[in-house]
């Protein structure tokens, strides 16, 4: 299997597939990292990992559509078999998720259908919930709208502020990305009609 990551900041989701492939939790090859942010630091973490990595900027591009031709037909150029948004924070034109809609999967930071967008941590505060974390979800042209392959949960605690919440849920998206793809490695889960179909499940 064949994995292209995009991610537009720190990487510590890509980070951690880095560590989890060096774990032996999955068996892929990082196909590249692809950013919109030339000074991501996920673009550092994937040289010290040696994984080929291309960053475009939006501003060299005529326009959103321009950008996304360019930087999809990159990834395509490296023919992943999964590509996978750790923290790639720029929608992506319906286009480019048809064109891969059946091998692009998304991390986001809350318990989907609740809390799509910006800002999660905050509103999951601002809205009193018990429980929040993080889910996986196959893209399509609906923002944070995917099918779920899996999800994360964590209690909210007392005195809970983002920082102190989102803290704990990165470190369990650490865990649960790395999970997911080891499910669509070993072919255990894939993206049928648009249905999740995980293997041995009724
Ligand atoms: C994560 O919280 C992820 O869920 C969201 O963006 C953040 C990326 O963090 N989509 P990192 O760049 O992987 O550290």
């Amino acid at each position: 299997l064949r994995i292209a990551v995009l991610a537009s900041g720190r990487g510590s989701n890509l980070q951690a597939l880095i560590d989890a492939r060096a774990a032996g939790v999955f068996d892929a090859e990082f196909a590249g990292v692809f950013s919109d942010r030339p000074d991501a630091v996920a673009l550092q973490r994937a040289a010290g990992a040696g994984i080929p990595r291309q960053a475009l900027r939006p501003v060299d591009f005529a326009d959103r559509a321009a950008f996304d031709d360019a930087f999809f037909d990159a990834v395509a150029a490296v023919q992943p078999d999964l590509i996978v948004c750790a923290g790639y924070m720029r929608l992506i034109g319906e286009r480019h998720v048809v064109r891969f809609a059946d091998r692009m999967i998304n991390i986001h930071p809350s318990l989907l259908p609740a809390h799509p967008g910006l800002h999660t941590h905050r509103r999951a505060l601002e809205d009193g919930v018990r429980r929040h974390g993080a889910s996986v979800h196959y893209v399509i042209p609906a923002v944070d709208a995917g099918p779920v392959l899996a999800q994360a949960a964590v209690d909210v605690r007392a005195g809970d502020t983002p920082d102190s919440l989102g803290e704990r849920v990165l470190a369990r998206e650490h865990v649960l990305l790395p999970a997911c793809v080891a499910l669509i490695a070993g072919g255990r889960l894939r993206y049928d009609g648009g249905r999740v179909v995980l293997d041995g499940a009724p």
